[in-house]
């Protein structure tokens, strides 16, 4: 095996895992050249074929699957053991993000942070932290609550009480992220922002989008001029052209105001990286201008479409289940008018609602990685260049991890054990929305936040009806759980704001 072994790490190719001895389960339904391709284009969500696989082997640590070209094979991780062994600490850096992941969203989100590998990403991480504190996060609050206020005076002019909420959130989730990251009140509210505009045009694709998105997942094609691609292009340069002239004013502010006046508070992502890392005293620890406009191309996009997508299956499940509207807003009543950070943490129930919400729709679909060297997962060996697979749906829907009602949208598995929730790896790499180890989701603490402060602020005002009664359908192929089309809900009034 180890003469193979050499010949394919020198092509380069992954050594087809089914000539190792302890080779994991296989999936058989692909096509011959395309391998999963077509079966994932076919699929109702980017999630489908890989639950289906877990559903018919819950107990496979790894199921290995055809990926596209003739000798491309993939594994699936469908343990929370497997989960562990790619994301921890010890072994994280051994797995980078595959090529066409990059493909598929890195023309949206830019190549900072989330494309940075190895020492570079430890690096970008640790530069970034300061930002991510528990202070400065906390400091946004007040801004989280007025954006809330507005999302419940909208509701509120609908006549009827028929209100759409995907628009709604896409606007509420891209002024907190613009916040955040340019320290700008894009108020999509008032008006619709170019770059409400540009987001549209790259997530809600239309048929011809779609093909083009999944086909360039396997091969390149995006320099082809077609009508779909060239909205989509277009779209994309617009973007960075609007956060290149945005950056290009904050340095020239910064730099006027350097030794008169103290940065403000909360600090913004841009004029934080200005100040720190394009005008870093060090030269070897500067970033330049181009590296800035990535970094917000990153959080721009990684912020705000995850809480959007979040926050719009949750009101939908929330309107399904007036029992657990009851709940929140009776644990909510012993809040003061404008609660305070840890008044809201301090909220159980509400933690509980979020994590089962995301347990069940996780709004990040899935970020393949490709291992780096020969290694080893749940107690297989992996050869280099094999493609790994974390799928937050495949582990948080898994019955072996979390029992026969692991479809049931049930809160109170949180209350019963906050920790994991009751699955049976005590762990907690049973529950993975946010991911785990250095590179699980830097934004976690804020994405948390706006969405309690959110939900608070429903709840408090309003009772929920969801239109539609069963699931919501998705978009698919994309990187993210997004609901496909419109999302309603009847909206009747019953107190006070946040
Ligand atoms: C409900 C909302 C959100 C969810 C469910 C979510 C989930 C995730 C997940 C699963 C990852 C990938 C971890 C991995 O590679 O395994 C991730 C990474 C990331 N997220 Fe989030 N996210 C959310 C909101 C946010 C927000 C609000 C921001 C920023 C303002 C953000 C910024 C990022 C960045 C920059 C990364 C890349 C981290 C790295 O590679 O080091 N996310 N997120």
């Amino acid at each position: 095996m180890s003469r193979l072994c050499a010949t394919f790490r020198v092509q380069r190719y992954s050594i087809p895992i089914r000539l190792i001895s302890c080779a994991p389960l296989t999936v058989k339904d692909h096509h011959f050249f395309l391998g999963q391709l077509l079966n994932q284009f076919r699929a109702a969500d980017p999630e489908q074929p890989y639950t289906k696989w877990m559903q018919e082997w819950p107990d496979a640590p790894l199921i290995r699957y055809r990926e596209t070209g003739w000798a491309a094979e993939g594994l699936l991780i469908n343990s929370a053991a497997a989960y562990r062994d790619v994301m921890h600490s010890h072994s994280c850096y051994a797995y980078q993000r595959s090529a066409p992941f990059r493909r598929l969203i890195g023309d949206i989100i830019g190549v900072g942070l989330v494309f940075a590998e190895g020492s570079e990403h430890c690096a970008q991480r640790k530069a970034l932290g300061g930002l991510f504190t528990v202070a400065n996060i906390k400091s946004y609050l007040p801004l989280l609550r007025e954006k809330a206020n507005r999302l419940v005076d909208e509701m509120s002019k609908a006549d009827d009480g028929l209100v759409e909420m995907k628009q709604l959130y896409a606007k509420i989730t891209l002024d907190v992220v613009g916040i955040f990251v340019l320290g700008e009140d894009l108020d999509n509210f008032e008006c619709r922002t170019e770059f409400q505009t540009c987001y549209e045009s790259m997530f809600d694709l239309s048929t011809a989008g779609m093909l083009l998105a999944a086909v360039n997942l396997a091969v390149p094609i995006r320099w082809i001029p077609l009508q779909a691609n060239r909205e989509f292009m277009d779209a994309s340069k617009r973007l960075r052209q609007i956060l290149t002239d945005m950056t290009e004013e904050r340095i020239a502010a910064v730099e006027a105001k350097m030794g008169k006046q103290s940065s403000p508070t909360p600090i913004d992502l841009l004029t934080y990286m200005v100040e720190t890392k394009y005008l870093a005293k060090i030269p070897g620890d500067r970033w330049t201008k181009q590296e800035l406009i990535e970094q917000v191309l990153n959080f721009m996009a990684t912020g705000h479409e995850t809480t959007a997508g979040a926050l719009t299956f949750a009101t939908h499940q929330l309107g399904l289940c007036p029992d657990v509207v009851a709940k929140l807003r009776q644990e909510a009543t012993s809040l003061p008018g404008s609660p305070s950070f840890s008044d809201i943490e301090s909220l159980p129930y509400l933690d509980a609602v979020m994590k089962e919400c995301l347990r069940l729709n996780p709004p990040v679909a899935g970020i393949p990685r490709v291992a780096q060297t020969d290694t080893v997962v749940a107690g297989h060996f992996i050869p280099r260049g094999t493609t790994l697979m974390p799928v937050p749906a495949v582990i948080h829907r898994n019955p072996a991890l979390w029992g026969h009602d692991v479809e049931q949208f049930r809160p109170q598995r949180w209350i019963d054990d906050p920790v994991t929730g009751g699955a049976v790896h005590k762990e907690m790499y049973a529950w993975v929305a946010f991911g785990h180890g250095p590179r699980a989701c830097i934004g976690r603490a804020l994405a948390a936040l706006n969405f309690k402060v959110v939900v608070l602020a429903l709840v408090r005002n309003f009772e929920l009806d969801s239109l539609d009664r069963g699931k919501l359908p998705v978009v698919n192929p994309s990187g993210q759980l997004r609901p496909k089309g419109e999302v309603w809900l009847r909206v009747t009034k019953v107190g006070e704001k946040v």
